[in-house]
């Protein structure tokens, strides 16, 4: 059997700087959640995003709890959230009391469908907030969405969780929303072992954020408390690896893509399709997902049953947060009478898209597919 080829693993620079800036903070005695890295490398997150004001947190799904708070979203509210996502999108929804409503995606991006989010307006009226989503790296139909959510004064919060690089008309997702939020979890383009950020759009917010992730301290001599904080600030020492990241994230984009563009060209003719990038928009590609097309003849299960054996990690997508048992009660608005997300999740695959992959790697990966669908 040949090596493991696995989905997304972390990946640390060759020069090894993330270890640099940890040395540093031990030499340093900078052990806590604050600290040079902490500041530097929400410095440099902020030059490479270029706009907004970045507050680096233990996770994204913090920073999305955050966001939550920062967009007024209380107990009884409902909030419009992508349906085809991981359940970190919508579980913070339910934090703070709210209801998550979810909304379909369509097949041009396989995120949130406009169509489906003007739909749910019309239904349920004015939502606290909505939660989109840029599935494996593929930027959403921003301009529609974020525009719905104008027209209506909405909040829109841009879950980048998987999508730090990607661009939309040249400018890098996480900052079409009020709010936008990045991963660094370990199976992340970048990784800090586990972290977050989120990105605000205005000053004011970014320092409400930070006082809420550091307990909600007052600025007296004595602690002081007027709001209910929380303990989501990022360590100094994880932050050391994130400073090191920033410096091969571009690096990383072009190999993700180069992994992307080999499957493309290896797997064409083959009874499969990509996810589609659209025009204008630029997908860092952090996991190459297909479709199997219909009456091919072969199940998700079937081919990532087929890499397994050959030692090759694939998953599926996400199952659709309205068919969870979890949220089984949850409202759900698809545009037509057919659900694409649903549809999506029956015949889609993740194929392994980890950065350290070679081009033979990749190959290896598209013989086993081309023989189960040939
Ligand atoms: C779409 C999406 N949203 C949110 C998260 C949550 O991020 P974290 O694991 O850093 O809490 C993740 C990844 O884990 C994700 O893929």
């Amino acid at each position: 059997m040949g090596k493991r080829i696995a989905l997304s693993t972390p990946h640390m620079s060759d020069e090894g700087y993330e270890l640099e800036y940890i040395h540093d903070a031990f030499r340093k005695n900078w052990i806590a959640p604050l600290g040079e890295n902490v500041n530097e490398f929400e410095k440099s997150m902020g030059s490479y995003i270029g706009a907004g004001y970045p507050v680096a947190l233990s996770a994204g799904t913090a920073a999305l709890h955050l966001s939550m708070i920062l967009a007024g979203v209380k107990a009884g509210d409902k909030v419009f959230c992508q349906s085809l996502t991981f359940s970190a999108s919508a579980n913070p929804v339910t934090y703070v009391g709210a209801e998550p409503v979810f909304i379909d995606s369509d097949y041009e991006t396989w995120n949130m469908d406009p169509d489906a989010l003007e739909k749910a307006f019309e239904l349920y009226g004015k939502p606290a907030a909505v939660v989109v989503v840029h599935l494996y790296g593929n930027p959403a139909r921003l301009d529609r969405i974020a525009g719905i959510c104008e027209k209506h004064h909405v909040p829109l919060i841009e879950d980048a969780a998987e999508a730090l690089g990607s661009e939309y008309h040249g400018k890098k997702c996480g900052t079409f929303g009020k709010y936008g939020i990045l991963s660094f979890n370990g199976n992340k383009i970048i990784t800090t072992s586990g972290g977050g950020m989120l990105l605000c759009d205005n000053e004011m917010d970014a320092k409400h954020a930070l006082k809420l992730a550091t307990q909600a301290r007052e600025p007296l001599p004595w602690y002081q408390h007027e709001e209910i904080g929380f303990n989501y600030r990022m360590s100094n020492i994880v932050a050391g690896i994130g400073r090191g990241q920033m410096k091969v994230l571009p690096l990383r984009v072009q190999q993700k893509r180069a992994i992307c563009a080999r499957y493309a060209e290896n797997l064409a003719g083959l009874p499969l399709t990509f996810q589609p990038e659209m025009e204008h928009t630029k997908s860092n590609r952090w996991l190459t997902s297909i479709l199997l097309n219909e009456g091919c003849g072969v199940t998700p299960a079937e081919l990532l049953d087929a890499l397994n054996a050959e030692n090759i990690e694939g998953r599926h997508l996400w199952k659709p947060m309205h068919a969870q048992p979890v949220f089984a009660k949850n409202i759900y608005v698809t545009a037509g009478e057919i659900s694409v997300s649903d549809d999506l999740f029956a015949r889609g695959v993740c194929l392994p898209s980890d950065s350290k992959m070679t081009m033979e790697d990749v190959d290896r990966v598209c013989g086993v597919i081309r023989k189960v669908l040939a």
